[in-house]
């Protein structure tokens, strides 16, 4: 099936009360891994690249993995660009077929993300087939790519400014911040309660609040959360029973996600948890077979652990599961 855009899958996802998983991918094994998942899921997909990745792999060779994905599998794949920093790499990506762009003006002031948006908006629109979207108010906490922001340098999205910036830029969907943060450290200790059995940290909850208030102003509107890995702690304890040592790594809770898609978030980004996933397969693999040299053999297992996850984040947490029709 041929790549679909963002703009049916986000209606009825947001009509039917589940949200579409957009994994982040850099290689062969992790867009097998998605897409096979989605497909024995029956599930659409976004499979999304970031500039890091384009860099990693390079643009023409994620796009060729793309097609075959598309070859091999009968679902709706969308293809899009996550995290682009300039009207440039937008227009890059929409040029290179690119079904969906995320402009993330969201470290500039509040007119200058409008300009940029805007700018990016009428490029993708006006391409035929019409490319869908994706913008973001407020900022998160974290790593993506060369950027960092700070814990307690984040801010939430304002409510009051979201009817404006949707009526004034045409973006499709919108990011916002409710408290999710990039990478496998989304909170501080300090932030947390630690479990009293388990030393496992404990998360604030979302901002729910702020979700509520932003889709009463945008009704039928998709909204995107960035920043939803749920750092599964059976992963976190492979990894670290095999000689790794991720220390008090914590994620967004499943159960929080799955009353996010119940609501309008219509776009869930889950990239840290396949890290994670993939290096636990990978780890376990290495520590069982010191013999083994064949990449095969250990990325192998590192691709099933993906898919499994993969599998469950549709299934369980998405709601995706049957939706591709
Ligand atoms: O939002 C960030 C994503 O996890 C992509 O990460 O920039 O390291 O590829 P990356
Ligand atoms: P995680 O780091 O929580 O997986 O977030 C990924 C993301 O938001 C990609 O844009
Ligand atoms: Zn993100």
């Amino acid at each position: 099936m041929p790549l679909v855009n963002s703009k049916e899958l986000f209606k009825k996802a947001y009509d039917g009360g589940y949200a579409i998983g957009a994994f982040n991918c850099n290689n062969m094994e992790i867009v097998q891994a998605i897409t096979e998942a989605a497909q024995e899921c029956k599930s659409p997909v976004i499979l999304q690249v970031s500039a890091g990745a384009r860099k990693y792999a390079k643009p023409c060779y994620l796009k060729h993995l793309v097609e075959a994905a598309c070859e091999d599998t009968d679902i709706p794949i969308v293809l899009h660009l996550d995290h682009g920093a300039d009207f440039e790499i937008c227009k890059d990506c929409i040029d290179g077929g690119f079904t969906s762009v995320m402009i993330d003006a969201s470290s500039k002031s509040f007119e200058e993300n409008i300009a940029l948006t805007k700018k990016v908006v009428e490029y993708a629109h006006a391409h035929k087939p019409y490319v869908t979207v994706e913008a973001e108010l407020g900022t998160l906490a974290g790593i993506e790519d060369d950027v960092k922001v700070e814990h307690g340098a984040e801010s939430y999205t304002k409510p009051e400014d979201v009817e404006e910036f949707v009526r004034r830029t045409g973006c499709d969907s919108l990011a916002i911040a409710i408290g999710t943060s990039h990478g496998a450290y989304k909170f501080r200790p300090e932030q947390c309660t630690r479990d009293p059995k388990t030393g496992i940290l404990l998360p604030p909850p979302l901002r729910f609040d702020i979700l509520e208030e932003v889709s009463k102003r945008l009704p039928g509107f998709p909204i995107v959360l960035h920043g939803s890995s749920s750092v599964n702690q059976e992963y976190v304890k492979i990894i670290n029973d095999h000689g790794g040592k991720l220390v008090d790594a914590v994620g967004v809770p499943e159960s929080q996600l799955r009353q996010a898609a119940r609501l309008a978030v219509c776009k869930i980004n889950i990239d840290s948890d396949l890290r994670l996933a993939m290096t636990a397969g990978i780890r376990e693999h290495m520590e069982a077979h010191p013999d083994h040299f064949d990449p095969r053999q250990y990325v192998g297992d590192g691709r099933k652990y993906v898919k499994d996850l993969v599998k469950h984040k549709i299934t369980e947490v998405l709601g995706s599961d049957g939706k591709a029709e």
